[in-house]
């Protein structure tokens, strides 16, 4: 193994601390940020996300607000919901934990939330501010990944970057923000024509597929930098025992030639979370002048 560790855990931390200084000051004008969070149904991986949020958030000095409903509340009444908390003055932040049950429009209520409230930043709004370089709320895993590629690399001006995924949480606003940053930027996907050749180009590597180990070391260029978003449970070795947790990226070969990498977990994934904190921060501050 040659590649430095990109220590998202320590530097998402330091992020956090960050955020509190900043609450900390806030609170001397009495103001308290607030983040709702929103989690339909019980999906044990959604439910681990947001109790980890909830404890964050209130370790940073914000009132956390956590509405978990049943997995068959109707769409309308979610939609109530998301209309009392944009009209609540305690609540800065709002964020509906994806995915939905299939019988909620996702797009219907992520666009009900009001923009100014939208910490995930996947209201239309902020997507089209983000993709015109305006002001906008940008979405918290795209967000981490950039923060540790400006921490590692100082400017990314003219940087060739493939981003390999294309949803709209990640892979596109990725893709914006990279361009933002004056990368040269190729999105590629399960479609693309000799991927291993296209990712084989990039400086920077930032792999959000949702498969298990896919990109491997002989998909990289020497001393590219890899940002590995994914989170994936392998299957189980033992019966009764937790599969291991492993990244898009198969780190063992990857580490071989990348200059520099993030683990999975401790690298992307803390770096979510301590955005979200932030986003929340910065709507307040917005909301408060
Ligand atoms: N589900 C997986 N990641 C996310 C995220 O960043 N935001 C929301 N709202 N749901 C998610």
């Amino acid at each position: 193994m040659s590649a430095e560790i990109i220590d998202g855990k320590a530097f998402a931390a330091e992020v956090r601390a960050k955020v509190a200084e900043h609450v900390a000051k806030l609170a001397e004008r009495g103001i308290k940020p607030g983040l709702a969070v929103v989690l339909v149904g019980e999906d044990p991986a959604s439910q681990v996300y947001v109790r980890s949020k909830g404890k964050q958030t209130v370790e940073a000095g914000m009132e956390s607000f956590e509405h978990k409903l049943d997995a068959s509340t109707s769409e309308a009444d979610l939609l109530a919901l998301v209309d009392k908390l944009n009209n609540d003055p305690a609540v800065n932040g709002i964020l509906v934990q994806l995915p939905l049950p299939d019988h909620i429009d996702e797009d219907k209520v992520i666009n009900a939330i009001d923009p100014a409230k939208d910490v995930d930043g996947f209201h239309i709004s902020n997507v089209g501010l983000l993709a015109t370089g305006q002001k906008a709320m940008v979405p918290c895993t795209p967000l981490g990944c950039l923060m540790l590629l400006r921490d590692y690399f100082g400017s990314l001006s003219g940087k060739s970057a493939v981003v390999v995924g294309r949803s709209n949480i990640v892979g596109k606003p990725m893709a914006q923000l990279l361009l933002r940053d004056s990368c040269t930027v190729t999105i590629a996907h399960s479609r693309t024509k000799d991927i291993e050749d296209v990712v084989r180009q990039a400086d920077i590597v930032v792999a959000a597929v949702g498969r298990p180990e896919m990109v491997t070391g002989d998909w990289l260029k020497k001393g590219a930098v890899v940002i590995d978003v994914g989170i994936n449970r392998l299957p189980p070795a033992e019966e009764g025992a937790k599969g291991k947790l492993v990244g898009d990226v198969d780190f063992a070969s990857a580490s071989d030639v990348a200059g520099a990498i993030t683990p999975v977990p401790g690298g992307v994934g803390p770096m979510t979370i301590a955005c979200l904190l932030a986003n929340t921060l910065t709507a307040t501050c917005r909301a408060n002048g």
